[in-house]
């Protein structure tokens, strides 16, 4: 298969997730992520009391919604800042149907994701081929959520910061430093299996969340991250690696 097509290929977020859920090391950390339709939504949100609602191919946190049920029993979703509070499935449904029907969605189990300040913030993991030709985690980095919205990404509003900080407001140092490893870990273990069956990518961006488990939770795996997001630290060590492993890979 040639590099394009790989990239394409790849752009799926459903083909990315049926992928790694084929490696016995990453599935456990892939949440159930399932194809868009009425039956599944019901089902879903019964099981998990709240979803993540997404486009196939999206970018930047753009469409995604978040839908749960209350404890009052009605349904609700959010998507951007826009709030909806619905008594019944079926108004329910054809509300998100609204943003549904343009194209292709998926639904996965939602995340409580852990906040910062009453900010909702997952990491990025930046894995990268080296230049011994092995895959390394050269970059990690939390990210904010703005406070009203329901994703964390930087387009939408989301604050890019040290994940140190962000990690220190729930556990001690030394379990930071634990999490730490593991999601470099995580990191490079995704990227040589996804390497594995799709070789026409140098690197690989990992959004990874926790909640109240401390489960290591694969949101998402992009493999065109932004390298840019590290120049938002204060020290540029980081930013300094991922730029230089990328160029060192374009001259190849
Ligand atoms: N299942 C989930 N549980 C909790 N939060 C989620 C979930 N899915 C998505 N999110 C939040 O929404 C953000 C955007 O979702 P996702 O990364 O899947 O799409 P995207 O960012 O639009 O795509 P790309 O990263 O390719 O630009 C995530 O970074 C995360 O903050
Ligand atoms: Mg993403």
């Amino acid at each position: 298969m040639s590099e394009k097509k790989h990239r394409s290929v790849l752009m799926s977020k459903w083909i990315k997730t049926k992928l790694l859920l084929e490696s016995n090391e990453v599935r456990p950390f892939i949440p159930d992520t399932r194809r868009f339709s009425k039956s599944t939504l019901k089902k879903m949100l019964y099981l998990y009391g709240m979803v993540y609602v997404k486009p196939e191919k999206g970018t930047y946190g753009n469409g995604v919604i978040r839908a749960q049920i209350l404890k009052s029993g009605e349904y609700a979703y959010q998507i951007g800042t826009t709030e909806r509070t619905f008594e019944d499935f079926e108004s329910f449904y054809r509300s998100i149907c609204n943003f549904t029907k343009m194209k292709s969605y998926l639904i996965q189990k939602g995340i409580h994701l852990l906040k910062y300040k009453k900010r909702r913030f997952d990491t990025r993991v930046m894995v990268q081929l080296n230049p011994k030709g092995e895959w390394e985690t050269t970059g990690l980095i939390g990210r904010v959520a703005h406070p009203e919205k329901i994703v964390t990404n930087y387009h939408s509003g989301g604050k890019p910061m040290d994940v140190k900080p962000l990690l220190a407001a729930h556990i001690s140092n030394r379990e930071i430093q634990k999490v730490i490893r593991t999601l470099k870990k995580l990191g490079v273990t995704t990227a040589e299996y996804l390497h594995k069956k799709y070789p026409g990518f140098r690197q690989i961006g990992l959004d990874i969340g926790f909640d109240h488990s401390w489960t290591p939770w694969i949101i998402e795996v992009n493999t065109n991250p932004d390298p840019y997001i590290f120049n938002k630290l204060t020290d540029k060590s980081m930013y300094r690696k991922v730029i230089s492993y990328k160029r060192a890979a374009a001259k190849q």
